[in-house]
């Protein structure tokens, strides 16, 4: 049987961290003249940091040289990695521990496939790195999701054929990418915005060792 991999989003899938995205992006509005609501925060998850910039832009109807969006880049990450670190454990989400545990004693591979650029920073804070086979991040892709490019080479990384690849994401576009990428999809989240994934689940904590075990003993490829 070909060796099955799991690969996990970061933001809303391990950690909370739209809320501090989400106070970054605020300031920075603000500091421009407009408001930033938390259902316009809701468009950004799962989103590469350039765009949410351009999507913000549009928001406040803001023109921007070249040399100010760079500016406001920097700016909003700085503001945004004072709240990573200030981060520990404790903002881990729930049971996301003890899945990471089960799979690393079965010995399955695990990576990490998320958009930011910041994922190994965030991963060392909440004490998580070491369960991670291999790290595919913001730093790493050249197309954001929903191109399964991150995921393609999550893949590639662990030796695992896309098609027996699982993957836990938050975001539509991860979702769309998971999918194209042949692989099989888990929604974390509302499950009537992550309706194309092929399961889904409110948090981990739904998630239990039949279900695992079910996934680890499926046809592969193709689990779903
Ligand atoms: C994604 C988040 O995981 O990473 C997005 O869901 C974020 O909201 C993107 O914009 C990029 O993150 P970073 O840390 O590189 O600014
Ligand atoms: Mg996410």
């Amino acid at each position: 049987m070909d060796k099955i991999g799991f690969i996990f989003d970061l933001d809303g899938v391990i950690v909370d961290t739209a809320k501090y995205h989400y106070l970054a992006w605020k300031k920075l509005a603000n500091e421009l003249g407009f408001e930033f609501t938390k259902e316009q925060n809701e468009l950004f998850k799962g989103v590469s940091r350039k765009r949410c910039l351009e999507i913000l832009l549009d928001i406040g109807n803001i023109e921007a040289t070249q040399a100010q969006f760079d500016r406001w880049m920097v700016e909003k990450n700085e503001d945004y990695l004072a709240y990573i670190d200030q981060m520990d454990a404790t903002e881990i989400l729930p049971d996301v521990p003890r899945v990471l545990e089960f799979l690393q004693q079965r010995k399955v591979p695990i990576a990490l496939g998320s958009a930011s650029k910041n994922a190994k920073p965030i991963l060392e804070k909440v004490n998580l790195l070491s369960y991670f086979d291999s790290i595919v991040d913001g730093n790493s892709v050249t197309k954001a999701k929903p191109d399964p490019e991150v995921f393609l080479i999550a893949a590639k990384n662990l030796e695992v054929t896309p098609g027996c690849c699982i993957v836990f994401e938050d975001a539509v576009a991860g979702i769309q990418a998971a999918n194209s990428a042949n692989m099989t999809s888990i929604g974390i989240g509302d499950p009537n915005v992550l309706k194309e994934a092929n399961y889904n689940f409110k948090d981990f904590t739904e998630i239990n060792k039949d279900f695992l075990n079910l996934l680890l003993k499926g046809r592969c490829p193709n689990i779903r």
